[in-house]
């Protein structure tokens, strides 16, 4: 009680209304999602927020949006239609370049963008006191920030939920494994190999291959810019989207503030036909969405079909299917199964009837079905999508089913399964008990932090870490002269035994040879 009691009077005591800063450049819609949670969250409290991103909504009273309105076009129209489903199939590497060429448009669609100019044209003394930045991809931004002559405090922000190396913080591919491998935390030496490479592959890429990239492109616009990644390293603070009870287990500093699922909002009533379809489902819903970024009628005809097929076998249950276009369908539709082209996600996962929900297994659709405590049947597509479907089956809750490979009959015995099988959803519920239980919520937390760093700027969490570099902070420079002592000491006691043998040899040889000659 005394505690809650404290947080209240801290919460509310800070009534100074700052301008903050949001800085984006990450073409993803569910990035914004998240981020724009704290925005709403921070702006409620009375702070004055300008956000510059390639998502945006409509400005009202102290929250500007200026929009980065080339990103997404400079990224979409290069690759002509993006087929997220060949991501499928690349390596970790191939998917590392993939990256770093959207990378590169992004900053390159930043710069020539409208918001971006719009920034520029403000006073260079103007103050603002916050500014978040979306570090998933690179530093690009961080070139419009030395503007300002009353550098803001930085806090960097991730909606996904191991960003890499970040920070001060340490590498852990021996139980984080590395961005994208399909293993589980509990790995063999073998995968720890490979995890381990995977984890410097990315972290010299980001230094060695992302940074200097969009540096070239920002120098075109900023000639004297400075090093962008010693900008991003100013950073005070860090949110990620990551959960304890979802994600892998890993220490992290005092300033890297784990706030996974700020997006996760109070559930609301459904809209009314939604809400007929939902409440009529007495044997159970199941939600079927492949999220924000791929579009459910870019599935190949022969896929729409045997998932519809096996969807009409199991006519006891209400199907709810996110899809597009209706003319895209390639048969009628079953009457178990409701197409929409648009539904509000976390409501439907909220519901009593929702039983079980199809997903991309994108970081928000699962975190929302944890919390809500709905197993998931994996059908990932691409980037970190494999990785948490497969995460979900480690905790109990999920399965996987390839999507561009399965069978009709596949699909129906593991929706079946699924439904009838009790320990998914006791395993659900129990995850979900446990996602509820906590002191405030995510977006409370990672509110209560920004204005505890604005309270406290000169406090630091993060210690002299900051400035080792990757091997000293990991002390394996002081473990490689400590192997090259231990590797002296062994090769000269080895010598002086070699040396004591022969020795004993030598005097055994020449008394054996004295005494032949004596014979
Ligand atoms: C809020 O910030 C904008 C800059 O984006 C500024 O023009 C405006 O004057 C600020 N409003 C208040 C009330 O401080
Ligand atoms: C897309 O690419 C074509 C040809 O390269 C170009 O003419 C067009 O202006 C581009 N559109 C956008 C929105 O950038």
């Amino acid at each position: 009680m005394k505690l809650c009691f404290l947080l209240l009077v801290n919460l509310v005591a800070f009534i100074n209304c700052e301008n903050i800063l949001y800085l984006s450049n990450v073409p993803s819609p569910s990035h914004f999602i998240w981020c724009k949670s704290l925005l709403y969250s921070l702006h409620e409290r009375g702070h004055n927020i300008t956000a510059l991103s390639p998502d945006i909504e409509e400005s009202k009273e102290k929250f500007t949006f200026l929009h980065l309105n080339q990103v997404y076009s400079e990224i979409y129209n290069a690759t002509e239609e993006l087929n997220f489903f060949e991501f499928n199939e690349a390596s970790p590497y191939e998917l590392f370049m993939l990256y770093a060429d959207a990378s590169e448009k992004a900053c390159r669609g930043s710069i020539k963008s409208k918001g971006y100019k719009q920034l520029l044209d403000y006073p260079d003394d103007f103050k603002f006191d916050l500014a978040f930045f979306d570090f998933t991809m690179d530093p690009c931004l961080m070139g419009i920030l030395q503007k300002f002559k009353h550098r803001p405090l930085l806090i960097g922000l991730s909606a996904f939920h191991s960003p890499g190396q970040f920070g001060a913080n340490l590498l852990y591919p021996a139980f984080v494994p590395g961005h994208d491998l399909l293993y589980i935390s509990k790995m063999n030496f073998q995968e720890r190999f490979v995890s381990a490479l995977v984890h410097l592959l990315e972290y010299f890429m980001r230094k060695l291959l992302f940074a200097p990239l969009v540096e070239k492109v920002v120098r075109e616009v900023h000639p004297n810019v400075e090093y962008l990644l010693d900008v991003e390293k100013t950073a005070k603070m860090y949110f990620i989207n990551n959960n304890p009870i979802m994600n892998f287990q890993a220490p992290t500093f005092t300033n890297q503030k784990n706030v996974g699922g700020m997006q996760i909002k109070k559930p609301k009533e459904l809209p009314e036909e939604l809400k007929t379809i939902a409440d009529n489902a007495k044997h159970g819903l199941v939600f079927f969405s492949l999220g924000t970024n791929v579009r459910s009628d870019s599935l190949k005809d022969e896929i729409i079909v045997k998932i519809l097929k096996a969807f009409s076998r199991l006519d006891k249950y209400t199907f709810l299917w996110k899809f597009e276009t209706k003319e895209k369908l390639p048969i009628a539709l079953p009457k178990n199964v409701k197409i929409k082209d648009w539904m509000p996600q976390n409501d439907i996962l909220s519901h009593k009837n929702t039983k079980l929900f199809i997903s991309h297994c994108g970081l928000l659709s699962i975190q929302e079905s944890l919390y809500y405590g709905v197993p998931v049947l994996g059908m990932p597509v691409f980037a970190d999508q494999p990785q948490n479907a497969l995460r979900m089956k480690e905790l109990g809750v999920g399965e996987i089913l390839s999507i561009l490979e399965f069978t009709e009959d596949e699909l129906y015995e593991t929706l079946k399964k699924m439904l009838e099988s009790k320990s998914y959803k006791e395993k659900g519920e129990r995850l979900s008990r446990a996602m509820h239980d906590r002191p405030m919520t995510a977006v409370e937390e990672a509110t209560y932090w920004s204005e505890w760093l604005m309270r406290n700027p000169d406090i630091d969490l993060e210690g002299a870490a900051a400035d080792l570099n990757l091997f000293a902070r990991h002390s394996f420079d002081v473990y490689t002269v400590l192997l090259a002592i231990f590797a002296v000491i062994l090769y000269v006691l080895i010598k002086i035994e070699i040396f004591i043998i022969k020795l004993i040899f030598c005097r055994n040889n020449t008394k054996s040879s004295k005494k032949q000659k004596l014979n």
